[in-house]
């Protein structure tokens, strides 16, 4: 078969869904698999070569996070390291209170629900108009019962960081573990775990360029895990062959990642082709802006917009058919409208759980759009979206009830 030819992303603006593998990477994989396929636990030379490029890839990954390579535990994905760092700890340790966030994952709030079957209370740390946690409302809550903290640390549909330091310097103080969801912030900033003192973080491959089907949960040395899945491999965390090749393209996306924030100063270059498409987009009417400024540099994705759309006559229109709309222009993004799996505070389902948990009245809640960025694009490429957006609302304006 002739190989395919590259693909046109000059549309795909949803890189916080999930992103195309580099170049690099399928170039490292496709060697990996020629060469490096076997079964990383077999004695025999095959193995030992797939053993070799497995330490090898959980070395550069450790190294690029800031943290030990024993502390690293290959995973399928972050949906199952955020399992593994809750259940996994909450397995050594008597039920006691967890502390979240209502801006979560999905991925969280599934685990939470397997620990509130297991007996463990949970609490909302309250969070602003642009989904900042509240530091003091969080101190309260790090007395006993609390045993257990999860935030999410770039939250992936309005796009605000959380301030991690003053988090993490709350936690150590009060004896409390923290478990970070670093998704959507690996590959965007420039992580050193060892400083900022988290106790478990979370991320995936694939949100940077790296393959789909492989994540990593570093677990910092001296916390009790139960495993999750049984078998000998990960250090008897993990069960299950290890995927070498994955890893190998998982270390070498985050290592051109790193790469090239370092060559712009530790920032994101993406948010200098973020800005003026935002400055755009808030002139159209019936655009405005969820999540925090983006001249909050420290408070916001570089990558992400996050809108919420409604017509002239200022009626709310569903994002779920912008997204549909956008697509028939070419543009792919997306509605950010996923639903949380389990009921926080004043969540009445349908619609967007994070918009609710931001202030936003539930007739706004199902209008969110999101927009995001990666290194394959470039400002002509943006050109158009503006325009499309526009079209789109328009479409649907004059299809919306009250028009
Ligand atoms: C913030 C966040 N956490 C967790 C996940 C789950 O990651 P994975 O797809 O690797 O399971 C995602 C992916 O959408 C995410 O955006």
């Amino acid at each position: 078969m002739p190989p395919e030819a590259p693909q046109d992303l000059s549309g795909y603006l949803d890189a916080c869904a999930t992103s195309p593998p580099r170049e690099g990477v399928l170039k490292v994989m496709a060697a990996a698999h020629r060469s490096a396929w076997a079964n990383p636990s077999s004695l025999h030379g095959f193995g030992l070569r797939a053993s070799e490029l497995l330490e090898r890839s959980r070395g550069r990954l450790a190294e690029l996070l800031g943290a030990s390579q024993h502390d690293l535990i290959f995973c399928s994905g972050a949906s199952e390291a955020i399992h593994l760092a809750l259940l996994g700890l909450a397995g050594m340790i008597p039920p006691g209170r967890l502390v979240i966030s209502p801006v979560e994952h999905p991925a969280t709030t599934a685990a939470v629900e397997t620990l509130l079957r297991q007996g463990w209370e949970v609490a909302w740390v309250p969070v602003d108009r642009r989904g900042v946690i509240d530091l003091i409302a969080l101190s309260e809550l790090l007395v006993p019962p609390t045993r257990l903290v999860s935030l999410i640390w770039g939250q992936s549909e309005v796009g605000t960081i959380q301030p991690l330091e003053p988090v993490s310097r709350l936690c150590r103080n009060a004896g409390i573990p923290l478990h970070v969801d670093a998704v959507q912030v690996v590959g965007h900033r420039l992580v050193d775990a060892d400083a900022l003192g988290v106790d478990l973080l979370s991320c995936t491959a694939h949100k940077l360029g790296g393959p789909r089907g492989i994540g990593l949960l570093l677990c910092r040395r001296g916390i009790p895990l139960l495993p999750q899945i049984g078998g000998v491999q990960e250090g008897g965390l993990r069960g299950g062959t290890e995927a070498g090749v994955l890893a190998a393209g998982f270390a070498q996306a985050l290592e051109e990642a790193s790469e090239r924030l370092l060559r712009h100063g530790g920032q994101d270059p993406l948010a200098g082709l973020r800005d003026p498409l935002l400055a755009r987009l808030l002139k159209l009417p019936g655009v405005s802006l969820s999540g925090p400024a983006p001249e909050d540099r420290e408070g916001r994705l570089p990558h992400h917009i996050s809108l919420v759309v409604s017509s002239e006559a200022g009626v709310p229109l569903p994002g779920r058919e912008l997204v549909r709309r956008l697509w028939r222009q070419g543009l792919a993004v997306s509605s950010g409208s996923a639903c949380s799996a389990i009921a926080s505070p004043g969540s009445r389902g349908g619609g967007s759980a994070v918009l609710r948990a931001l202030g936003y009245p539930e007739s706004q809640c199902a209008s969110g759009l999101r927009i995001s960025l990666g290194p394959w694009l470039c400002s002509a490429d943006l050109e158009r979206v503006p325009g499309a957006l526009e079209q789109a609302r328009r479409e649907l304006e004059t299809s919306a009830p009250g028009h």
